[in-house]
């Protein structure tokens, strides 16, 4: 019998490149999940038209609409619940999420954060990169805590620093990889390759110790 694709509701507060990169990968490295709700905290998020020309449901839930944080966290759950996901996707989603639903939704919420954890959780991450001197960087899609950035990283991909790279030409090389790697990582979850139920997340049925890293990602052909 063929399985049950899982329903996936992306959470964003900007651009949503992220985004636009699993709509583009629907039936195809994102086979197994079905996008069926985005949800922005800032009203006019661009990813919000991302997902209204793909025909996918939007909801906002407005910081200026609910300034008492009880009340954001009740409505923010509220809305995750109503499109009744499997998964819920952190895509550049700039608020922390209360720890009732992040234990909610525990094993079945991603985020991709753009450092190699555990080092540069939180903001500027390029920036930091660049200050330190490092001469590797890149990015991460672990499973979320109410640890800032602290929950499992289940895969990273590498980015060489350039002698003359800036915050933007290193976001930008990033987030090109962060694009490939995202909605493959997402569809492990959906095909029942990745999962986390126990302390350590499970990878084709064995312990995943150490998180999938990816030195020279130049393409989809290069991912297990
Ligand atoms: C990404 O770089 C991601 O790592 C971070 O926020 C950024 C979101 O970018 N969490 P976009 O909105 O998907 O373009």
């Amino acid at each position: 019998m063929a399985q049950r694709s899982l329903r996936q509701v992306v959470l964003i507060s900007g651009n949503g490149s992220n985004l636009q990169a699993m709509l583009d990968s629907r039936g195809d490295e994102l086979s197994a999940v079905t996008i069926c709700g985005v949800i922005s905290d800032i009203p006019g998020a661009y990813g919000l038209i991302r997902a209204q020309k793909a025909g996918v449901p939007t909801a906002v839930v407005s910081r200026t609409d609910f300034p008492d944080r009880h009340d954001f966290d009740r409505m923010i759950a509220e809305r995750i619940d109503a499109f009744d996901p499997d998964l819920v996707v952190l895509a550049g989603f700039m608020r922390i999420l209360n720890a009732e639903l992040v234990q909610a939704y525990r094993g079945r919420m991603l985020n991709i954060h753009p450092s190699l954890l555990p080092r540069y959780r939180g903001l500027h991450t390029h920036r930091r990169a660049l200050e330190n001197g490092d001469t590797f960087h890149g990015t991460s899609v672990h499973f979320v805590t109410a640890e800032l950035d602290g929950g499992p990283v289940v895969a990273q991909a590498e980015v060489a620093v350039e002698p003359d790279d800036d915050e933007a030409a290193l976001s930008a090389r990033v987030q090109q990889r962060e694009h490939i790697i995202y909605p493959r990582v997402i569809n492990w979850i959906g095909t029942g390759r990745l999962q986390w139920t126990g302390a350590i997340p499970q990878f084709d049925g064995r312990p995943l110790e150490k998180p999938i890293v990816w030195k020279h990602l130049s393409g989809p052909e290069s991912l297990p």
